[in-house]
């Protein structure tokens, strides 16, 4: 059988690099494999997943949105997020569902021991991770999730669309500046990092994406940014004594997500969460050559 990831570009994925692990671990013959598909040859990819030797397949930049649209059905976490992260073929059909949220999730509780219910939050960001990171946190009882973006239009337009799913007050936007995250950040328990601010090879590499004076013992700072593993946000939170989380697990997570839909079986988590790592090591050693991006 086949399984993959598709994108574009894909050079880098790290998908196959833990995902065919997971399955050689528990004996499957499955191959995964990275496929980079242009835009315009992702409905015929799609298509061709109905020849019947597909699992499915996971997809990332750009193609979440476009992927959602040639699904026979969906399910809830994919219509919530509005972007389909896994396809999966079964009886003839593929549904389109995303992990985004459950791995975010598992992540947060697993490897941090974080309780959301009840917690004020603060999500930095408002593109396709903060959505995720904000439906899980709601769906989990949080009692608030402020969203601060840079453009604070789309964390307005992105807590409007939340509105329509959870209660309004639990969800309120803000501009991504000092004065505006102080009050709400002093409240929270928990900061997430969605934006792309202290990624390799992104906007502002070296940078952490709110004023490092913020931030206090009072917080789990959990940077969704996985390469590199620890960033600027996380080197300051640890330095204010708060708690943190880095964006690995949550990668593995999701994957280890969609590995579980498709074959019915328990992910080997600690397998995939060794090659993850391993795959972002080897990236580092080899240089910006190999650079590694993938959502
Ligand atoms: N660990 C995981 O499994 C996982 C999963 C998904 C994503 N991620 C990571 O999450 C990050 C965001 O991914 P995404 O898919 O949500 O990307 P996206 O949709 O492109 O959103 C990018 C976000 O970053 C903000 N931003 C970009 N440059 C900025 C800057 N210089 N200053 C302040 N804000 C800036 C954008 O603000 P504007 O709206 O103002 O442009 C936007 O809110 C990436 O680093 C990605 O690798 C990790």
């Amino acid at each position: 059988m086949k399984a993959g990831v598709i994108g574009y570009p894909l050079k880098h994925s790290i998908s196959p690099q833990f995902q065919q692990p997971a399955f050689d671990a528990l004996g499957l013959d499955v191959t995964y494999r990275a496929c980079e598909i242009a835009p315009p040859d992702v409905p015929q990819f799609i298509a061709g997943l109905r020849a019947g030797d597909w699992l499915g397949c996971n997809v990332t930049i750009p193609h979440k949105k476009a992927v959602y649209d040639l699904m026979d059905s969906l399910t809830e976490e994919a219509r919530l997020i509005g972007a389909v992260n896994t396809v999966i073929y079964t009886g003839g059909a593929l549904t389109g569902h995303n992990t985004d949220a459950t791995g975010f999730l598992r992540a947060l509780v697993d490897e941090a021991g974080f309780d959301v219910a009840g917690k004020r939050t603060v999500v930095l960001g408002a593109g396709g991770a903060a959505r995720a990171a904000a439906v899980a946190l709601l769906r989990a009882g949080a009692a608030a999730v402020a969203l601060a973006n840079r453009t604070v239009e789309r964390a307005e337009a992105l807590a409007k669309d939340l509105a329509v799913h959870f209660e309004r007050e639990r969800v309120a936007a803000l501009p991504l500046e000092t004065d505006a995250l102080r009050g709400p950040l002093a409240g929270a328990t928990l900061l997430v990092n969605s934006t792309s601010v202290g990624m390799a090879h992104g906007p502002a590499p070296d940078a952490a994406p709110v004023p490092t004076s913020l931030l206090g013992p009072h917080l789990l700072v959990y940077d969704l940014v996985y390469n590199p593993a620890r960033t600027a946000l996380l080197a300051a939170a640890e330095a204010a004594g708060a708690q943190t989380l880095e964006g690995l697990p949550m990668l593995i997570y999701q994957g280890a997500a969609s590995f579980e839909r498709w074959t019915g079986r328990l992910a080997p988590i600690h397998i995939m969460m060794q090659h993850g790592r391993r795959a972002l090591y080897q990236s580092k050693v080899q240089g910006p050559e190999s650079k590694v991006e993938e959502r």
